[in-house]
């Protein structure tokens, strides 16, 4: 029998700041694999298309206002309307690439600076509204030096594009990387040095996703459990 029926699809995410290249890779990265006849698919986060994911976009466009806590629960609510097509995809042998996750979710919540207090919401608050979401097989955070940042950030006009903003948001994604670790293991978070040219950048994340996209075996995992 075919060997690669046992496997299921890889769920591969990629996190950084506003700017660092992201979504240019990750498009390559989709393109990439079909050119090679593999089923992938691009699921990006927020994903603006649902009623909730509009309510996310007025939101960063500064059209809507909201409570920080409603905010950071409807991100991850537009995560839970999609996780059993990822679940179902990933079953199906699909690669799931995915365009931010909830490590966004929790590293931008737990750095806003609220005018009442000196702290963004709670780490914890954050980190418990995605628990038992699909785990990402891999993260890979792609890292720019701030000095790097800084002379990139082009910054378009939504909400969290300041570099305030961006530099609180660095340290909490330190902290999300050391809660994955520490729940997940150590293979399941990768920081990529996204310095350099497109082409250097996506030969490092080649490097890094390795044979993962061959397919996985085992069960799709439970985030934060
Ligand atoms: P985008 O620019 O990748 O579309 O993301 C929009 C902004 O939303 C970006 O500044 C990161 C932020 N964000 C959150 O605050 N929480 C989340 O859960 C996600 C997925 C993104
Ligand atoms: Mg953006």
């Amino acid at each position: 029998s075919d060997p690669s029926s046992s496997r299921r699809g890889a769920f591969i995410v990629f996190e950084g700041l506003d700017r660092c290249g992201k979504s240019t890779q990750v498009a390559r990265l989709v393109d990439r694999l079909e050119r090679e006849g593999q089923k992938a698919r691009l699921q990006k986060f927020p994903d603006r298309t649902t009623a909730i994911g509009k309510m996310i976009d007025a939101y960063l466009q500064s059209k809507a206002e909201m409570d920080d806590h409603a905010i950071h629960l409807l991100f991850s609510a537009n995560r839970w309307e999609c996780a059993a097509a990822i679940r179902q995809d990933l079953n199906r042998g699909i690669t799931v690439i995915a365009d931010r996750y909830a490590f966004s979710g929790i590293a931008f919540s737990a750095a806003k600076v609220s005018r009442s207090a000196e702290m963004g919401l709670p780490f914890d608050f954050c980190l418990q509204p995605d628990r038992s979401l699909p785990l990402p097989d891999l993260t890979l955070y792609m890292s720019l030096p701030q000095e790097e940042a800084t002379q990139r950030s082009q910054f378009g006009e939504e909400r969290y594009e300041t570099v305030t903003m961006q530099q609180a948001t660095r340290k909490q994604f330190r902290l999300v990387a050391e809660e994955v670790k520490k729940i997940h293991g150590g293979t399941k978070w990768i920081d990529v040095d996204a310095r350099g040219t497109i082409e250097e950048v996506e030969e490092r994340i080649k490097g890094s996703i390795g044979v993962l996209t061959d397919g996985v075996i085992g069960r799709v995992g439970e985030l934060w459990v």
